[in-house]
């Protein structure tokens, strides 16, 4: 045998030397959780060491995982119910409290990313993503709340737009829209092919923003395709979109790859609530070694193709000694 494999595995050293692929504590956005309170902090049942955060504790929390090398992150508010109406009309107010806190923590971190999310439901009394009219979820309608969804938010001086909505045209909608205003500057990261996933419970759990009604079969992408992937990443990036996301991340990694190989943007994936949730749901049964699983999950979804991982594994990550030898 002239060709043996194992040569180059024979030692740690080797073995870093040969590494294909490393995940980096730049590649990772820490998805954050807002609470209207200030100093609160209450864990997610189904997401054990994640937690709703009240605008002092989450700017605590900003700044743990600056020092840990954290840069991005996407904050979500937490909308009591009483805030939620018909027109997602809380989406767009400059004075609500999630528009605040993001004025509060820009100002306080300028040099963290922040990223937004663009979706209504939660702020839609019908939690859904869209307008609803008559079981309907509305297209165009829908488009110009999120439009001013978008402008409030780039008005807090955030750096990424993430429209988590599916609705069409919503990329090229919103661009116009930041432009018009003089937000020229602020980025569009589209969640570009984002399937109707059982995977987002824990976050619905965490934001109590589950559809009230039917599901998001008629907006979020059916898990059996492929080739739609492809139409929906041509679209956004001739609507002008920045970063192409694939969400969810581990059940979708052949998605992340044909993206990755057809188009120059820079792709990211959501590893979703429900992804972590298995990993440390196994791991507090004592199935599965978390430090181990992690990274390795991680890995899977650079190798992949990601460029960027949006993560609640991320503070974990950023804590581990050798963050590339699962
Ligand atoms: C809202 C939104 C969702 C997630 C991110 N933005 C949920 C959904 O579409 O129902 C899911 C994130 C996660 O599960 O971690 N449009």
């Amino acid at each position: 045998m002239h060709i043996r494999p194992r040569r180059n595995r024979k030692s740690e050293g080797i073995r870093k030397l040969v590494e294909e692929t490393k995940v980096h504590v730049d590649d990772l956005i820490f998805p954050l959780f807002l609470l209207e309170g200030e100093n609160d902090r209450v864990e997610v049942e189904s997401m054990p060491g994640i937690y709703r955060l009240g605008l002092q504790s989450l700017l605590k929390e900003v700044e743990t995982c600056l020092k840990l090398g954290i840069r991005a992150f996407d904050i979500f508010p937490v909308v009591p119910d009483h805030f939620k109406n018909p027109k997602a009309d809380k989406s767009f107010d400059d004075g609500f409290f999630y528009q605040k806190a993001l004025r509060v923590i820009k100002k306080q971190f300028p040099e963290a990313v922040i990223m937004t999310d663009v979706a209504l439901d939660p702020y839609n009394s019908d939690g859904h993503d869209g307008l609803v009219k008559g079981g309907e979820v509305l297209n165009d309608e829908t488009l110009e709340v999120l439009g001013k969804q978008a402008l409030s938010q780039a008005a807090c001086g955030i750096d990424i737009i993430g429209p988590s909505d599916m609705m069409d045209g919503r990329v090229g909608y919103i661009r116009s829209v930041l432009d018009e205003n003089g937000f020229q500057d602020v980025s569009i990261m589209s969640y570009t092919a984002k399937y109707a996933s059982g995977f987002y419970g824990p976050f619905r759990d965490a934001l109590d923003s589950a559809p009230r009604g039917g599901d998001k079969k008629t907006y979020q992408m059916n898990p059996a395709n492929q080739q739609e992937a492809l139409l929906e990443a041509e679209l956004d990036v001739n609507e002008g979109a920045d970063f192409l996301m694939v969400k969810p991340a581990l059940a979708y990694l052949d998605i992340i790859h044909i993206l990755k190989e057809s188009f120059v943007q820079p792709i990211a994936a959501y590893n979703v609530s429900g992804e972590f949730a298995m990993l440390k749901a196994a791991a507090e049964k004592g199935w599965l070694n978390y430090e181990q699983v992690m990274p390795e999950t991680l890995l899977s979804i650079k190798r992949a193709g990601a460029d960027i991982i949006l993560t609640y594994h991320a503070k974990e990550f950023a804590l581990l000694k050798d963050q590339n030898t699962p």
